[in-house]
């Protein structure tokens, strides 16, 4: 087979779920309402948090940035999501494939900074709570924000321009719902193999080790939530760590399997489920689980509510 000129890739089609027409019907209602709730549901934390001083303490300012990260994340996918869920063939133009994969990484990658910065402030509190104030000060707090963001800028540069560095000779349909590294790179008519042994790298230090750090956090919080003396705080604080566990692996985990080895033999459908995992449920769940479970949150809101109904009552 003759290999085409290098730079006749100008713009890449997203499949989607091409195969399965019927169901592209179907997701595209759901996932419009998976977006609007996800947006919806974060836009509340950022504003009450940024409206309740009492909430200006580390750990729902971390839920803060997460909820900003969940947003930008759903909003880099989302819409173009459901412009190629409602059309047969989409095209995205290189810049706009480049953009894409580079936001994603940028705000995943940060994304995966953040929860290990939460659930080493959160061992913090419980393990060490007379120390607490001392280990998260308000100087070590800004130091964890600044290198989830700073960690995750530098990860979507270098990983971004390496991608699109390999030449692209056609075709050009992305087997895929989004511009990502594994199914872009499959595209590729160059010698990927150093670029799969930085990937494999780079996703055990970004992705297993925060994850790691994470388990082994949670791991000391179940030990000293045994040894509560009330049964129900028990089973509250049990109940708290469990859906933080869930959601945590949920993400690690499909992230995981789909950066680990960015070219493995997953079917292009599976592949496109796992992304799913991570890009839908995470930004959509992580409010409820996080912040809206929380009694300091409720409490905020309702007050927030009731200043409301005051306002309209005068
Ligand atoms: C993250 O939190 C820090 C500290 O509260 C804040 O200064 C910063 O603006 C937040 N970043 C975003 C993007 O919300």
């Amino acid at each position: 087979m003759k290999r085409q000129n290098q730079s006749s890739v100008i713009e890449f089609i997203l499949l989607g779920f091409s195969n399965f027409p019927k169901l592209q019907e179907h997701l595209f209602g759901f996932f419009l309402v998976i977006y609007l709730v996800t947006l919806m549901g974060n836009a509340i934390i950022v504003f009450i948090i940024s409206l309740d001083q009492s909430l200006h303490i580390p750990m729902y300012l971390f839920l803060q940035n997460l909820s900003v990260v969940d947003v930008s994340f759903s909003a880099v996918i989302m819409p173009k999501m459901l412009v190629v869920l409602s059309t047969e063939k989409t095209t995205i133009s290189f810049v706009g494939c480049f953009a894409q994969m580079y936001f994603i990484l940028l705000f995943g990658g940060t994304e995966c900074f953040l929860l290990g910065a939460m659930a080493y402030d959160r061992f913090a509190a419980i393990c060490h709570p007379l120390s607490y104030p001392m280990i998260m000060n308000k100087r070590f707090f800004m130091k964890l924000i600044l290198f989830s963001w700073v960690s995750g800028i530098m990860v979507a540069t270098v990983q971004t321009t390496w991608v699109f560095s390999f030449p692209f000779c056609g075709p050009n349909e992305i087997n895929h719902l989004f511009c990502e590294t594994p199914p872009v790179l499959e595209l590729s008519c160059a010698d990927t193999f150093l670029f799969e042994i930085y990937a494999f790298t780079g996703t055990i230090l970004i992705v297993m080790v925060p994850f790691l750090l994470i388990l082994l956090s949670y791991i000391r919080v179940l030990f000293a939530i045994l040894k509560m003396p009330s049964a129900t705080g028990r089973q509250k604080a049990f109940s708290t760590c469990a859906s933080h566990l869930t959601s945590v692996t949920l993400f690690y985990g499909t992230a995981n399997m789909t950066y680990l080895q960015p070219k493995s033999g997953y079917s292009p459908e599976s592949k496109k489920l796992m992304s799913l995992a991570y890009t839908l449920l995470t930004p959509l769940l992580n409010p409820l689980i996080y912040s809206l479970r929380n009694t300091e949150m409720k409490r905020a809101l309702k007050k927030l509510w009731q200043r409301k109904m005051v306002l309209h009552s005068v």
